[in-house]
């Protein structure tokens, strides 16, 4: 299977976001990853969907939104009417993730359980068969440039194994402290999208980065 590139806009220079993404667009970004936070599921606030909306209209790839808030269900639509291509829940963060699921496909968008690192993915074994993806944070979501939590690379190696055993066809996706020395590892476990932000904005070469993120993956 082959594996897909996200940098996070989270890493980003916030005052110059449409030169950013041209950055990335141009080093060959598969999806551009999209954190929205409400300082209240997690501690930072970042922005809303008019800033997803505004990001939507300045480039061509497609937007994986990954939703950092309480209650999302609130959310969905404008998110939604703002261009996502993907959007991730955090199965912390509703009741209803079953329903929240459904309602995100039924936009005709590819719907995913995000999950913290405390959570096993043993919580998602009665809808791993609705999801298209699985986001296992490998770090406790917030903040870009934090160290990858080494026990992430279980937890994919358990998301794949889970996919595997039901027949279905999710794909999984990290996001947190991924670079060069990870990659291959989680690609490895059953990984197919990885999220990455300071390994790719943070360098002085974004194409440079890419490339070598690809290299690593695919070893
Ligand atoms: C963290 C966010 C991530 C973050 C990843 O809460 O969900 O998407 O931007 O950034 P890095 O790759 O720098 O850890
Ligand atoms: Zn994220």
């Amino acid at each position: 299977m082959s594996v897909l590139l996200a940098p996070s806009i989270l890493a980003a220079d916030f005052s110059r976001l449409a030169d950013e993404i041209r950055r990335v667009e141009q080093a060959g970004a598969d999806l551009i990853h999209v954190d929205v936070m409400d300082g209240h599921f997690v501690p930072a606030l970042t922005f809303g969907p008019l800033v997803v909306a505004a990001l939507k209209r300045s480039t061509s790839v497609p937007l994986d939104v990954h939703l950092m808030i309480t209650s999302p269900e609130r959310q969905l639509d404008v998110v939604a009417d703002a261009g996502a291509s993907r959007i991730s829940v955090h199965l912390e963060a509703t009741p209803h993730l079953h329903r929240l699921i459904a309602a995100i496909k039924a936009r005709g968008i590819k719907a995913g359980a995000a999950i913290n690192p405390s959570t096993p993915i043993a919580a998602l074994t009665d809808i791993i068969e609705d999801l298209d993806h699985v986001l296992v944070m490998s770090v406790n979501p917030g903040l870009t440039g934090q160290a990858f939590i080494p026990h992430a690379l279980k937890k994919v190696a358990d998301a794949r194994a889970l996919i595997t055993s039901r027949g279905a066809h999710a794909d999984v996706q990290v996001d947190g402290g991924v670079d060069v020395t990870n990659a291959g590892a989680l690609v490895e476990a059953g990984a197919t999208i990885l999220v990455a932000g300071a390994a790719i904005f943070h360098a002085p070469d974004a194409a440079a980065a890419v490339q070598a993120l690809r290299r690593a993956a695919a070893r």
